[in-house]
């Protein structure tokens, strides 16, 4: 989309929005093109259709990304980044009682059985894949007041399988890493969904536990991961890849197509492809779990207008908030670890 497409919705809108209230423009119309330094003088090209409104941006104001309270519940705050050390849910009721709203949410959750982050209240470790999906649903409904109406939801989910073989005995190194004593998935199990071998499905198994609170998936992206590390296993391929699903609250909503897309050779701009070929990051000694730039590049640029924020509910070593301030954006971070929001600022820090 380019910046004429916006400019036109904006004219449009606020005509509409004149219209519809007998001349006074709405609070919000009022601020629509200030916030994302727009120019509105151009004339009305575009009819205000619900899919050209929601091309406007609607960005955080600064009063609410400065709120005071809000800054006395942060780990770390300054005026482009908020850093919350605490559960998920949590910190997403700060930031809805201080009214700020986010554009693009991208992260990557525990995922189910692969890591002990040794944080008290963090989530993965359930005893069945049915309440670990529970609580993550938990955590987007938490977050549904704080992203925008036509903002973005991007979520990195990898898959499990059930072992039910007991605690792990083997001292394979490339494994240590992920074992961590009695894992959910070595137990004995159900016998239903939670048999050995089975591939629990969990990435999908999220997916339509969304659908059913309401979200829209508008696709299953794949993340393929080049020269993988083989699984040791005799009797099924190895895995080499995972999901980054993009989820959004209304049909109508904000995709800078441009931003992203591919040229094709008329020169016309193709969408992406919904499988995206990106090398694993490599481990940091603090964060095993670290996600590339790569990764969020899509998400980020696509879903962000100009001058808008970027919240990472399961922050990490922050990937995603570097990837932002390196773009302009405002970015917010949350990690139940202090260690990890630690490392955040660091690597914020490192970006000058
Ligand atoms: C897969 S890692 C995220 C990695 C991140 N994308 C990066 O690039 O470094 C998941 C993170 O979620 C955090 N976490 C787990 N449970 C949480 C909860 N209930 N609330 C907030 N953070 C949580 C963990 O501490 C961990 O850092």
């Amino acid at each position: 989309m380019s910046n004429d497409d916006v400019l036109f919705a904006i004219e449009s809108m606020r005509s509409a929005a004149r219209v519809a209230s007998g001349g006074e423009l709405p609070a919000a119309a009022k601020n629509v093109g200030k916030a994302g330094k727009l120019p509105v003088s151009k004339p009305a090209k575009r009819p205000a259709t619900k899919a050209n409104l929601a091309l406007i941006p609607q960005v955080a104001t600064e009063e609410a990304f400065c709120n005071a309270k809000l800054r006395k519940a942060a780990y770390y705050a300054d005026d482009n980044v908020l850093i919350f050390n605490m559960d998920v849910r949590e910190a997403m009721a700060h930031l809805a009682a201080a009214g700020v709203i986010v554009n693009c949410m991208v992260t990557s959750p525990p995922f189910y059985g692969q890591r002990d982050y040794g944080a008290e209240g963090q989530i993965g470790l359930e005893e069945h894949p049915q309440q670990f999906i529970e609580q993550l649903v938990a955590c987007f409904e938490a977050a549904k007041p704080v992203l925008a109406d036509n903002g973005s939801l991007w979520v990195n989910l990898g898959d499990t399988y059930w072992s039910g073989k007991g605690e792990h005995k083997s001292g394979e190194s490339k494994q240590s890493a992920r074992r961590f004593g009695l894992r959910p998935q070595d137990r004995t199990g159900d016998g239903l969904l939670c048999k050995p071998k089975q591939l629990l499905l969990i990435p999908h198994r999220f997916a339509i536990a969304m659908q059913d609170m309401d979200w829209i998936v508008r696709n299953d992206n794949v993340w393929v991961k080049p020269n993988p590390i083989p699984d040791q296993v005799r009797d099924r391929c190895s895995m080499s890849h995972e999901y980054m699903f993009h989820l959004v609250k209304s049909r109508w909503y904000f995709f800078n197509k441009d931003a992203v897309g591919r040229k094709s050779e008329s020169g016309s701009i193709l969408p992406p492809s919904d499988t995206w070929e990106v090398p694993p990051a490599r481990r940091s000694h603090k964060h095993k779990a670290r996600f590339s730039e790569e990764l969020v590049r899509i998400p980020i640029l696509s879903t962000t207008p100009q001058n808008g924020v970027v919240l990472d509910p399961f922050g990490g070593s922050g990937t995603s908030l570097v990837f932002a301030r390196k773009h302009g954006f405002r970015a917010i971070g949350i990690d139940i670890k202090k260690d990890f929001c630690k490392s955040m600022v660091e690597h914020l820090g490192e970006l000058g």
